[in-house]
């Protein structure tokens, strides 16, 4: 699986950004077909995407479909596979049996990417993605669809921060990426000219267990890849982790710096040097 701390959405009826958001340094590309895209642009919007992807490549490209319950779907797929996106981004996901359903309508080792937290039913399904396909590249989550789902006015208090249904959205689908053995991606940061706010949200998710983030503007793209790399004492905390437990073969706890370190720190240090070599 490729490294994805930074995926730059790319409205799919934008051939000029999708050529510049290749040099921003971005993991990876999302090239939409569903909301960014009016539905009249829809038939031209994937024809531009199949164009793009037939021109030489040097990001992955995930492709967002419509849902699978849109009656748009099958079109966007029969438009972009021949043309051999890394990964379909599956937007509405809920759960196993939605992964299933594009598992089958897929070939080669395209991946699937799922917004796993927009509707009602999402939420009771974050615990189902494992064991269903290996073309499951991570998990990620919105806080934009599913308040309109549920005539909720807002996901977010005053100050930003997510109310507590969205807090939980979050927190089940952190999990749920981990119990299926696959990342934790980070929904966008709307707010695209606050790169301090970004810088913020983005280390918060860091800290918590994520491992990229998605963008929606180009000036975000730097921000999430280093709020998503380890720092320099991050690294040498780590080297000495494991020169610590490598000296004392057969300890299970030891003392670092007048901190206790034992077999989870272990291993949090072999991750993130293991990160670093990816
Ligand atoms: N990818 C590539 N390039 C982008 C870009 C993107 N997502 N968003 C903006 N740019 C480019 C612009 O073309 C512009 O280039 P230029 O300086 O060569 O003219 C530059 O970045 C600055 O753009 P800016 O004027 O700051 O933004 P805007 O007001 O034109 O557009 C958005 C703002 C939000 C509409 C735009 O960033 C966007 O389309 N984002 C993605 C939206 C999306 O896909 N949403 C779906 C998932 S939530
Ligand atoms: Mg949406």
């Amino acid at each position: 699986m490729p490294r994805l701390r930074s995926l730059l959405f790319v409205p799919g009826d934008r051939p000029d950004r999708m050529e510049k958001a290749l040099a921003l340094g971005a993991d990876a590309l999302i090239l939409d077909l569903e909301d960014a895209v009016a539905a009249a642009a829809k038939p031209a919007a994937r024809d531009m995407v199949a164009a793009f992807l037939r021109t030489e490549r040097r990001a992955t490209v995930f492709v967002r479909i419509n849902p699978l319950d849109s009656g748009l779907s099958d079109d966007d797929l029969a438009a972009v596979l021949p043309a051999r996106p890394d990964g379909i981004m599956l937007p509405k996901a809920e759960g196993g049996a939605s992964l299933a359903a594009l598992d089958a309508k897929l070939s080669g080792d395209t991946m699937i990417l799922p917004i796993a937290s927009e509707t009602p039913a999402a939420i009771f399904a974050l615990g189902g993605y494992g064991g269903v396909t290996p073309r499951l590249a991570g998990l990620t989550w919105g806080a934009e669809d599913l308040p309109a789902a549920i005539g909720a006015t807002t996901s977010r208090e005053a100050d930003g921060s997510y109310t507590a249904p969205y807090q939980l959205a979050r927190s089940l689908t952190l999990f749920g990426a981990h119990a299926a053995g696959v990342p934790a991606i980070e929904t966008v940061y709307p707010d695209f000219r606050d790169l301090d706010g970004l810088a913020a949200y983005a280390a918060r998710g860091r800290r918590d267990g994520f491992t990229g983030m998605m963008a929606i503007h180009p000036a975000q793209v730097a921000v999430i890849n280093a709020a998503f790399s380890p720092s320099e004492p991050e690294i040498a905390q780590a080297r000495a982790v494991i020169a610590l437990f490598d000296a004392n073969p057969g300890a299970g706890a030891l003392a670092l710096d007048g901190k206790m370190i034992d077999a989870p720190h272990l291993k949090a240090a072999r991750a993130l040097l293991a990160g670093l070599a990816t």
